[in-house]
């Protein structure tokens, strides 16, 4: 992985906490020079003074990335303090049990706003210029859940698995044409997405050794990485669950997730 980043201009969305702020960390100490997007100002503010204490380069853009002109914005700011995006890693994300009386209908719409349109906003925001360039590297962390079909998660799942897919049709249509593009699909790992969790989590991974296994496959330009693989063979098992079974194991994690 030694110098992949250096010097590049990243931009990390979701940098606020968890997984993205130890990307956007990790980054900046491999010489990346980092954009700093999320909702929260001063959460990427402190980040930021603590990439700058640590002789790194970053810029903070505040945005809310389910919405595109904010996104879009963010971008702008990042592209005028270092330069055109070499990389931009969608990160940011949202998850919500999904309910059935009543259906949490503005849970679901935020894990689809957020989670896929905010990718598809994101990498709007840096096309064109990777395109004209013929270079540049676009990233979405998406997740394991993204291969199931989860009760009590469908919102989720399904927003996941939207990711997956338009990635990999991006792929193929970006063959030829300079452009990278890599899912990263993490299976259960330490943030505030998963602390009111209270059933087993196998193969749970801090947010820093998950960043640390997402920034070796981002410079190894993995199309699709999925990890850790103790997660990974517990999902390739489940997938051949009968629905009932999978009901089943469930029904207590129903009433207690607090969204992954
Ligand atoms: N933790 C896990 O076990 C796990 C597993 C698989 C995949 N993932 C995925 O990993 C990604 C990061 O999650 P995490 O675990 O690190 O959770 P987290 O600590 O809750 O971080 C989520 C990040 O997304 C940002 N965000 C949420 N809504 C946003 C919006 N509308 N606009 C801009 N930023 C927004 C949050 O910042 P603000 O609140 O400041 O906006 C925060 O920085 C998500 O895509 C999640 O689905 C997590």
């Amino acid at each position: 992985m030694a110098g992949a980043f250096f010097g590049r201009v990243v931009v990390v969305t979701g940098a606020s906490s968890g997984i993205g702020r130890e990307l956007a960390r990790q980054l900046a100490a491999a010489g990346a020079r980092v954009g700093l997007v999320a909702r929260r100002e001063d959460a990427l503010r402190e980040l930021a003074e603590l990439i700058r204490a640590a002789g790194g380069e970053a810029v903070v853009a505040p945005a809310d990335v389910a919405d595109r002109a904010q996104a879009t914005a963010a971008v702008a700011v990042v592209r005028d303090a270092f330069g055109p995006v070499d990389l931009m890693i969608a990160n940011a994300g949202v998850g919500a049990p999904t309910r059935l009386d009543p259906v949490n209908v503005p849970d679901v719409e935020a894990m689809i706003r957020v989670n896929v349109l905010g990718v598809v906003y994101a990498f709007a925001a840096v096309m064109p210029d990777m395109l004209a360039r013929r270079s540049g590297h676009l990233a979405a962390v998406s997740s394991l859940a993204s291969y199931l079909a989860l009760p009590g998660e469908s919102g989720y799942c399904a927003s996941k698995a939207a990711v997956n897919t338009y990635l990999a049709g991006l792929q193929a249509h970006l063959r030829g044409r300079g452009v990278t593009v890599t899912t990263l699909c993490p299976g259960f790992v330490k943030t505030a997405m998963t602390e009111g969790n209270d059933f087993w989590m196998p193969g749970l991974l801090t947010a820093e050794e998950a960043a640390r296994r997402m920034l070796r496959a981002l410079s190894r330009r993995k199309a699709v990485y999925n990890f850790p693989l103790s997660c990974r063979l517990l999902v390739g098992l489940a997938r051949w669950l009968p629905a009932w079974a999978v009901g089943r194991v469930m029904a207590d994690y129903n009433d207690t997730a607090a969204g992954h």
